[in-house]
């Protein structure tokens, strides 16, 4: 099969490789879809120590079923499926205590075991999920990851109440889903990033307000002056120290700030107004299992966009052009389908 195989930071090709065969549990799922995620750029340019080695990317997948390994009784072949990104242990303290998205032995596709810009995957039948038929297969895949990160984030770290004043930073294919699910969640949304074709698109996905931090000399001080003292909840999805920090500052006395964008950075943040201001730091990593059924139904009930947030579809052998849009902060995401010829 066909598969973008990466083998060092900076080398990634398309090559022909053997399909996988799955073993006892698992499922062999034919790719209808894979995202395009920043998680991807990031083991692109600069690989992760946990790498497997090569390893086939790509970790948000959608499917159909194409064989089962032994004592699998929960698929058949024909079935429409979601991978979710990572497989946890089940058995550790973390796991044990509803917390598996922080299981220190966890595996993630695209990263530990091969992942889905393949024609084929193999995953664990008990981990994966039914997709309803209402749900289209392709746009499906992005509920792996870029839906239920920030799902995950906004009701389970954040918190969002009915009523807060949520400013979301970063509205990029993370950062617009924690827009629509804090906006579900009744709060009123202050959408904030660099780019006006994405604050604009912010307000269809039910942000009431907008901030452009260029248009601005002091953002914090402006989001304090809309708010009356600042935001109940920052939301940061962009990953950036700055942006840590200025979301930090927008936080009024009591309130909550939840990184979800990933720094390889350090960042300084004034701890004299946390302890003063009781403010609450907290970061969010991907979801737990148990939240792949909530958003799946949110979505089919169709009380959660999903379409328009694909924004280009490529074939894989044009994947390239997938991470260079990416790279360019070009549309929400891109979903590359291995089955499509160029
Ligand atoms: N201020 C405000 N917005 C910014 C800034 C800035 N200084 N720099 C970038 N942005 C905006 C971009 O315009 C874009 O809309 O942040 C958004 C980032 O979105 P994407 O590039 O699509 O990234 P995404 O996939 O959403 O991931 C965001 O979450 O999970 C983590 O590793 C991931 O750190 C990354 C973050
Ligand atoms: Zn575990």
């Amino acid at each position: 099969m066909k598969a973008l195989l990466l083998e060092s930071p900076g080398k990634a090709q398309l090559r022909e490789v053997a399909s996988p065969e799955p073993g006892r549990g698992e499922i062999l799922v034919r790719v209808t879809a894979c995202g395009v995620c920043h998680t991807d750029l990031h083991y692109l340019d600069h690989g992760v120590p946990t790498f497997k080695s090569p390893v086939i990317l790509g970790h948000e997948v959608s499917g159909t079923v194409a064989g089962c390994g032994a004592e699998v009784e929960k698929f058949r072949e024909g079935d429409r499926v979601l991978l979710p990104a990572v497989f946890t242990c089940g058995a550790c303290r973390m796991c044990r205590t509803g917390r598996e998205n922080i299981c220190q032995q966890m595996k993630m596709l695209g990263n530990h075991l091969d992942g889905g810009f393949a024609e084929y995957v193999v995953a664990p039948a008990k981990d994966c999920f039914a997709l309803p038929a209402e749900i289209p297969l392709a746009e499906g895949c992005l509920i792996g990851d870029a839906l239920t990160t920030p799902y995950h984030a906004v009701k389970h770290r954040a918190r969002v109440q009915l009523g807060d004043v949520v400013a979301v930073f970063g509205c990029g294919g993370v950062g617009m889903n924690a827009v629509q699910f804090a906006a579900l969640a009744g709060a009123h949304v202050i959408a904030v990033d660099i780019d006006d074709h994405k604050l604009e698109l912010a307000r269809r996905f039910g942000a009431r307000d907008t901030l452009n931090v260029r248009a601005v000399e002091r953002p914090e001080k402006e989001l304090k002056k809309r708010t009356g003292g600042g935001v109940d909840i920052a939301l940061e999805a962009i990953g950036k120290p700055e942006t840590i920090r200025l979301a930090y500052d927008s936080v009024r006395v009591g309130g909550r700030l939840c990184v979800v964008g990933y720094s390889a950075e350090p960042v300084t943040l004034p701890f004299s107004k946390m302890m003063f201001y009781e403010l609450e730091v907290v970061g969010s990593l991907g979801c737990r299992p148990a939240d792949y059924p909530e958003v799946i139904e949110l979505v089919r009930s169709g009380r959660v966009a999903l379409g328009p947030l694909v924004t280009a579809r490529y074939p894989l052998e044009k994947i390239h052009e997938g991470f260079d849009a990416l790279r360019a902060g070009q549309g929400l995401r891109s979903i590359v389908l291995p089955g499509k010829a160029a």
